[in-house]
């Protein structure tokens, strides 16, 4: 059974096959986690990203990790936060079940995500976090080469509440 894990860290300190990047669509980078992965991994990353011609909110897309100790980088797009009638919901799972679908589609078997949309977005992280549980819960449930999912909180609350989250479902 895949291993689902909560841990408190920076997401660019990891040793996964792949890191998520809270990007936005232009993919250029940007603040928050998308700032501290681009500056992690270097300028190579920025190159390659040029190269995609940006993503759309719920998409995902696959570059290297360059000087990041993760081989490969997953940036997708969450949803801004507009007070939850706008599809934000649909939107955010979209981000992780693509994710995941890149993910094992290149087989992949260990990846981090951090809370997306979170912050710049506005998300609440109660609402964003189940929908994150829930939503790598359902893709694991399908066989594929994922074997160990990483939630990287990057705040002592956020960590909180994907525990008491994982705890109850
Ligand atoms: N490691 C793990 N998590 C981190 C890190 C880090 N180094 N830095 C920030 N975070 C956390 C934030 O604390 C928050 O919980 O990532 C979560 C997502 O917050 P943001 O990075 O602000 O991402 P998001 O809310 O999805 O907004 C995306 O912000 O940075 C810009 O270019 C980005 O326009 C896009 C928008």
């Amino acid at each position: 059974m895949p291993e689902i894990e909560v841990i408190l860290a920076d997401i660019t300190t990891l040793q996964v096959d792949a890191i998520v990047n809270a990007a936005n669509s232009s993919l250029l980078g940007g603040g928050g986690v998308d700032g501290a992965i681009h500056r992690a991994a270097g300028p190579g990353l920025l190159e390659e990203c040029r190269s995609l011609h940006g993503c759309k909110t719920g998409e995902a897309k696959l570059t290297r990790g360059y000087q990041l100790p993760a081989r490969f980088v997953i940036h997708t797009v969450g949803p801004i936060w507009h007070g939850g009638n706008q599809g934000e919901a649909d939107l955010l799972a979209a981000c992780y079940q693509n994710s995941l679908r890149l993910a094992a589609d290149n087989r992949f078997i260990s990846i981090a995500f951090p809370a997306i949309s979170t912050g710049v977005y506005g998300y609440p992280v109660d609402l964003a976090a189940k929908i994150a549980v829930t939503s790598v819960q359902n893709f694991l449930k399908e066989p594929s080469s994922i074997e160990k999912v990483i939630f990287c909180c990057f705040s002592q609350n956020d960590l909180d509440i994907y525990q008491k989250i994982l705890l109850s479902v």
